[in-house]
């Protein structure tokens, strides 16, 4: 099987293509998007630290000048909401934005919601094991992650059953040439969910509540600090990237652990392995498999030269698995010490939410451990047909 983003088979597995890719074309072009492929961990982890890549060419160049067509008019609602979140921006623009949430997700303010996070995690568990089991993934995995990140901006429980389905349609975008009906659902869902955090925030603005919604709606500005576009791209990126790759992560974690008896026993037995552990499972079967980077200026990759213009997709699954790194990489191994996974990115966008994310799963795990102690697999999963975000359907269990 070679490498096909669109192939359910390869989906669910694609780590012997990345094999033969890191093996005999570490440096390849795959025709059907136009991009380089980068294979192996050093690669991807000097290139992610490569100031001559960007997230984005538009703060270099306009569509024109670096080749390239601009969108179709009817996206530009979605890309002016994506555009203006830090993830989609290079520095001086980047550095400003997310200096200004920052202080939210270091290691000890996270840490500082690491009760509640275990209370909701109980919750969640408690209502599965009652139920005699049911599906981890809809019943535990997203609900943690969506009510943390959602009462964090602060945005009322009423509506936090929208920011899921509007974040599956915006991800839509992101995979790999998306079908005319994905663009199209994808602009929907952006300018819905850019639309309501508009109002949101225009409340909260004249009267403030304690959450990071209130906090950013005061500082919004003529430009110098925060205009409302960067205040709505903001909050949709960080409702979006506060939960989506999580979810995946947790069910793909659990997914692992069930096809791994041996390891899910000795977890069991020792929860003191649970930090590792988890850097393990996000190794293992890393939630984004793949992110992309523009070519500003001509770069030389293992002996190949890639030209100023094009895109470089990242395989950060493949990065995952060199051998090159990490000692008998296909083998799951939750007492891993030396574990320099790619899976929260590097560089200048590195990924925010870590500190936030690994308190999540580490209390998930932890409460399902704990309360479901014969937690079981009901039916074997079947991953999601997207490529880019890598997550299962379902994860059917009994208790
Ligand atoms: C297991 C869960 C998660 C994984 C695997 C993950 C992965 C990543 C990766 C790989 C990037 C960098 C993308 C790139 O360089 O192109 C990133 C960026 C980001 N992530 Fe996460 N993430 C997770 C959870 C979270 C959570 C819980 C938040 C909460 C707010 C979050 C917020 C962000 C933000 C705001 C960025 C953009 C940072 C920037 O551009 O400077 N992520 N994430």
């Amino acid at each position: 099987m070679k490498f096909d983003p669109w192939n359910a088979e390869f989906i669910a597995y694609p780590y012997d293509a990345y094999r033969d890719l890191r093996d005999n074309e570490p440096v390849s072009f795959f025709e059907p998007t136009g991009q380089w492929l980068i294979a192996r961990h050093a690669d991807v982890n000097a290139l992610l630290r490569d100031r001559r890549l960007g997230r984005s060419y538009l703060h270099v160049a306009t569509h024109e000048a670096f080749g390239r067509e601009p969108e179709p008019e009817f996206q530009e609602p979605f890309w002016r909401v994506i555009r203006a979140g830090m993830l989609d921006v290079e520095p001086p623009v980047h550095t400003r934005l997310r200096r200004l949430v920052s202080k939210a997700f270091t290691p000890r303010m996270v840490e500082s919601l690491r009760p509640r996070v275990r209370k909701i995690a109980t919750e969640l568990t408690e209502g599965l094991v009652e139920r005699g089991g049911g599906d981890l993934l809809a019943e535990v995995a997203e609900p943690l992650p969506v009510t943390v990140i959602a009462e964090m901006l602060g945005v009322p429980e009423a509506d936090r059953h929208l920011l899921r389905p509007w974040s599956a349609d915006i991800c839509g975008m992101y995979e790999l040439n998306p079908s005319l009906e994905v663009q199209h659902t994808a602009v929907r869902a952006a300018t819905e969910f850019a639309g309501y955090l508009r109002e949101l925030a225009r409340a909260r603005r004249e009267r403030p509540g304690d959450d990071m919604i209130s906090a950013l709606a005061q500082v919004v500005d003529d430009g110098d600090r925060l205009t409302e576009d960067e205040l709505i791209g903001t909050c949709v990126l960080l409702l979006n990237a506060g939960h989506e790759a999580t979810v995946n992560a947790t069910g793909s974690g659990w997914w692992a652990l069930f096809r791994n008896p041996g390891e899910l026993e000795r977890l069991r037995a020792d929860p003191g392995l649970m930090p590792t552990a988890v850097e393990e499972l996000l190794r293992y079967d890393t939630p984004a498999q793949m992110f992309e980077r523009w070519v500003l200026e001509d770069i030389e990759v293992g002996g190949v030269t890639i030209p100023r213009g094009v895109e470089i997709a990242l395989l950060f699954g493949s990065a995952n698995r060199d051998p090159e790194v990490f000692a008998d990489p296909d083998r799951l191994d939750l007492g891993r010490a030396d574990n320099p996974h790619i899976s929260f990115g590097a560089g200048i966008h590195f990924c925010l939410g870590a500190p936030l994310a690994r308190v999540e799963m580490a209390e998930s795990f932890g409460a399902l451990l704990r309360l479901a102690p014969r937690l079981e697999l009901a039916e074997e999963p079947t991953w999601k047909p997207s490529y880019i975000m890598r997550g299962l359907e379902s994860l059917k269990v009994t208790v």
